[in-house]
């Protein structure tokens, strides 16, 4: 594997699990393979699990990571192509990317959405100029459509958790006060789309994900009614997609609640806001496996690192 930016460069879920499980049993089994390797892991926004975890599941394989602030400690980088660059960015990414690959064997790459460009975000011109310019493997640490890792660690975690051969799987939305991605949501979908689980999604209207990603995946409109017999309640807040990202509804009706939940495990990638996307009595109580899910993120980012150092 050269690059891992989608979970479509998954090409086996069920043996990238095998595979992730077998890790976490043995994690610094393959220490030797990551020597004299090292990660440079660039953050052009927040991160506390993807920062940590990504760090240790490449010192897990005796790599040595290194990590940027992108925003705010490099020169401004300018994307553009033909670009004067008479205005706030100093350097281009066709400088940048080239220059990091002369010190790093991996390149990881986090970098938001606008949330106001669609045309821009769709075309993810962060993500996809790391992978033009840089002559080293691209990772995907959250991007404008996707987070790969985060949707490898969910699969892994159903995997983990699950009491049925073929759960039943719930992707809710829940309210929030601000505007935020869809890539969580959109990498789970893939992630859910590509295992054997019955997969079905609650949001309000006009809250629906890209379709180019929801496929035919069934869309609720009623969150009871997509609970029902629910296995697992994956919970995650988006911003509208059509009304591309506006805040269009913050009904309070669709908090996840210990009652609606029933015997559902409730999943969520974090950070979460409490009493507002979900109640403490789900969070504070065994229905919750949002920490087993936050320690498997280790695993999955060291099972990515693993199958691209044994291909450079
Ligand atoms: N789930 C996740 O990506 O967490 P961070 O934003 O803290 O990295």
């Amino acid at each position: 594997m050269k690059h891992y930016t989608s979970i479509n460069d998954i090409d086996n879920i069920d043996s990238w699990i095998k595979e992730a499980k077998a890790l976490k049993k043995d994690p610094l089994k393959h220490k030797a393979l990551g020597a004299n390797k090292t990660l440079g892991l660039l953050f052009f926004n927040s991160s506390l699990r993807t920062r940590l975890s990504t760090q240790k599941a490449a010192l897990n394989l005796g790599m040595d990571p290194i990590v940027m602030n992108v925003s705010g400690d490099a020169w401004g980088i300018e994307f553009g192509d033909g670009t004067v660059m008479n205005g706030n960015t100093a350097e281009h990414i066709k400088e940048a990317a080239a220059v990091v690959s002369q010190y790093c064997d991996i390149i990881a790459v986090r970098a938001f959405p606008t949330l106001t460009d669609k045309a821009k975000d769709q075309s993810e011109h962060v993500l996809n100029a790391f992978k033009a310019y840089a002559s080293v493997p691209v990772v995907n640490m959250e991007s404008a459509t996707g987070h790969p890792l985060q949707g490898l660690t969910d699969a892994i975690t159903i995997s983990e958790h699950k009491k049925v051969s073929k759960p039943k799987v719930v992707l809710s939305w829940a309210p929030h006060l601000r505007a935020l991605p869809h890539a969580v949501a959109n990498s789970f979908t893939q992630a859910m789309q590509k295992m054997d689980v019955e997969f079905v999604i609650a949001n309000p209207e006009g809250y629906n994900l890209s379709p180019e990603i929801t496929k035919d995946t069934p869309i609720y409109h009623n969150q009871e009614e997509a609970f029902k017999d629910a296995d697992f309640v994956y919970t995650k807040n988006w911003s509208s997609f059509d009304h591309y990202g506006q805040v269009k509804n913050t009904d309070p009706n669709w908090m996840i609640t210990k009652n609606k939940l029933g015997n559902a495990k409730f999943m969520h990638c974090l950070p979460v806001r409490r009493n507002v996307v979900v109640e403490d009595a789900v969070l504070d109580t065994d229905s919750s496996i949002v920490i087993q899910q936050a320690n498997n993120r280790t695993y999955a980012a060291q099972l990515v690192l693993k199958k691209i150092l044994e291909h450079v």
